[in-house]
Formats: structure tokens, C-alpha cells, sequence
């Protein structure tokens, strides 16, 4: 097991296409151009849904759920919580 923050990123259909599918792009990116892909696990989810697909895009990061996540929010997410360690 690896204890490496974790980032989860629903794809199920809602969220995907409501704005996880750039979030998506935006953590990766972030996370390269910070050096960290590999401090950070991203993974993506098709399974979050129960109840929560009306309040998303949503976002797990190390277990804590952000609900309304567009890429500008994902982005400040991503400063506040993995800052650039160089
Ligand atoms: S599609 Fe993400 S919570 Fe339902």
C-alpha cells in the first residue's frame, strides 16, 4: 500500500462531462509541470455517484470530498494542497 495523497476524479457520465473530464487534464498537468506525478496518485472513479452526481463535479482528495469542481477550482485545489516543492 502506498500512502501517497491521493487524488479521485469521478468519470462516471455526470461529472465527466459536467467538467471532470478537463479536471482530469488539469491535475495531470499541474502535477508534471510540479514534478510530483510521481508524490501524487490520481485516480479516476466510475463510481461515486450515490446521490452526489447533482452537487458535482466531484473530486476526493485524500478522502475529502470537493463538490462543484471547475477547472478553476480544481486548479486552486491542486496549489493549495500540493505545492510546488522545488
Ligand atoms: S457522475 Fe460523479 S457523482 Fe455521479
Amino acid at each position: 500500500m502506498s500512502n501517497k495523497p491521493k487524488i479521485v476524479i469521478c468519470i462516471g457520465s455526470s461529472c465527466f462531462s459536467r467538467g471532470n473530464a478537463k479536471n482530469v487534464e488539469v491535475a495531470e498537468q499541474y502535477l508534471k509541470d510540479h514534478g510530483l506525478e510521481d508524490e501524487v496518485d490520481v485516480d479516476l472513479s466510475g463510481g461515486l455517484c450515490e446521490g452526489m452526481c447533482a452537487d458535482g463535479p466531484n473530486v476526493i482528495i485524500d478522502g475529502k470530498v470537493y463538490n462543484h469542481v471547475d477547472a478553476g477550482v480544481m486548479l486552486d485545489l491542486m496549489k493549495a494542497l500540493f505545492p510546488e516543492n522545488k
